[in-house]
């Protein structure tokens, strides 16, 4: 039996914090940045660093995150939020003994690049440390550790809380990116002390162990300064949307570069996971959210917004809403459509102005110009809904299904009261009322609508009588 060999390499993310900055009932690190979760970030870089899951702590406070990411990660348990350095006890403890070197990275710093995690632990490496850390150089160090250096190495780190004005001043501060040789940490761990000031074991305490004992701590970022955009953490929702503002930034490049035409970057929004064809056109204030993909040379004009959707190639969408939905090709949708969830719209259809779709199957070049809703409907090719038209799918208890054949012309203000159908070829008059099912090529007119053949002859199936009989 073999199994597969053990890493030496792994990384630990701390995330069992309760942010109280952000001041939310959502953990942190579950804040969603350009669709994805930060952690989901965070996750990625320590997975590409490592080639391995990462060990993820959590806290009965973030215990959610477990769910989301129980596919991608493996968890420890922080049972207190006790402070940095007693979560990363709680990740250790849940570590191999096999495994020699270890990253440490925090849940809320979306940013931190595969790079970056590397350069940690070759520095680590070429110096023979026990530990190495990254630190950058912030204009407002505010809120960080700050970051003392003694001959490259560093000599402590000073949290915002414990620090004296000449501490304040300095701007080199600690990233919150590790690197530990793990059997000298699982030691040092047992000889921190709490803070003074808050009670908690500071991780950033190791600093000052490792420069005891004579062996500094090895520094990313003295010979080459790292910006906030490598590695800025997120902890109250100012950061929030700064940190969204660049991932959204760096999506919209990404999309462009690929050949997407984005008229006015600084008001479009596509998130992450969102797909985009050739030569597709997207016009100020659009947003693309979550699983949604456009075909190539689709237009997507003004104020449009796409949740989870699929949009054929040559469609032209403006100032609409289609939500997880299947657009075909060739679709013109709006201005001011609305395809609720679970619409499959086919080639060449049309759906105008203030027409709005729900569950609905919809043929192929089949138009609904005007003023209209479709709910629970299957409406074949070639058919025309006239303006003002609606299904009336909802009888107080549950919803009922209407079903349109190919080439039906539903009149104006026809009122389909469901379960109904309209067969092939059917016509409804103006204001009709269909409260009976249309037999294919019959005309239906009135209130309720009563059958005739398509010349007008009362059919042998009409049955309706006169109104009120
Ligand atoms: C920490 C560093 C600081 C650094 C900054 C960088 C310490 C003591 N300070 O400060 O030097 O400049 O990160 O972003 O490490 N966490 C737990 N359990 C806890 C406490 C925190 O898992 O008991 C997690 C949090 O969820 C978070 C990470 O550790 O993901 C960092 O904690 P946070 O409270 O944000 O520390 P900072 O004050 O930002
Ligand atoms: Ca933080």
């Amino acid at each position: 039996m073999t199994s597969s060999e053990p890493s030496a390499l792994r990384a630990v993310i701390l995330a069992a914090g309760l942010g109280t900055r952000m001041r939310s009932r959502l953990p942190k690190v579950l804040h969603p940045i350009c669709g994805r979760p930060m952690l989901a970030y965070v996750i990625d870089a320590g997975t590409e660093a490592t080639g391995d899951r990462p060990m993820v702590v959590y806290s009965p406070a973030t215990e959610q995150l477990r769910g989301v990411f129980a596919d991608r990660a493996d968890f420890a348990l922080q049972q207190e939020p006790r402070g940095t350095a007693d979560a990363l006890q709680a990740g250790l403890a849940a570590i191999d003994a096999g495994v020699e070197e270890i990253v440490v990275l925090s849940g809320d710093t979306p940013l931190v690049r595969p790079w970056l995690v590397t350069r940690t632990i070759e520095m680590l490496r070429e110096n023979s440390a026990p530990m190495a850390l990254v630190a950058m150089q912030l204009d407002d160090p505010t809120g960080y550790g700050r970051v003392n250096l003694l001959g490259g190495r560093a000599d402590r780190i000073v949290e915002e809380k414990d620090a004296d004005d000449t501490d304040k001043a300095t701007t080199l501060v600690n990233a919150g990116v590790y690197a530990f040789l793990v059997p000298w940490l699982r030691d040092a761990l047992l000889r921190l002390t709490p803070s003074p000031a808050t009670g908690e074991l500071y991780l950033t305490q190791l600093v000052e162990l490792a420069r005891n004992e004579g062996n500094p701590a090895a520094v990313v970022g003295v010979d080459e300064p790292i910006d906030y955009w490598a590695v800025g953490g997120v902890n109250d929702r100012l950061d929030l949307q700064r940190m969204a503002r660049r991932i959204g930034r760096q999506i919209l490049e990404r999309h462009m570069r690929a050949g997407v035409t984005v008229l006015d970057p600084e008001t479009t929004t596509i998130e992450a996971a969102v797909e985009i064809a050739e030569d597709v056109t997207i016009e100020p204030n659009v947003v693309l959210r979550g699983q949604t993909r456009i075909g190539r040379d689709t237009v997507l004009r003004s104020g449009s917004q796409v949740l989870d959707s699929e949009v054929g190639e040559r469609c032209i969408v403006w100032s609409s809403v289609i939500e997880r939905s299947k657009v075909g090709n060739d679709v013109k949708i709006g201005p001011f459509a609305h395809l609720r969830p679970g619409c499959d719209v086919g080639d060449g259809a049309e759906i105008g102005n203030y027409a709005e779709q729900k569950a609905t199957r919809f043929g192929a070049r089949s138009k609904q110009h005007h003023f209209s809703y479709l709910g629970d409907a299957e409406v074949g090719a070639d058919v025309n809904i006239g303006a003002g038209t609606i299904t009336a799918n909802y009888d107080g208890q549950a919803k009922h299904r209407t079903v349109i054949g190919d080439r039906a012309f539903i009149g104006s203000d026809t009122i389909l009261r469901a379960p109904v159908s309209v067969g092939e070829d059917a016509v409804t008059g103006a204001g009709s009322v269909v409260t009976r099912d249309v037999p294919p090529g019959k005309l239906a007119v009135g209130v309720p609508a009563r059958i005739r053949s398509r010349r007008g002859e009362i059919a042998a199936d009409d049955g309706g009588g006169e109104p009120g009989s």
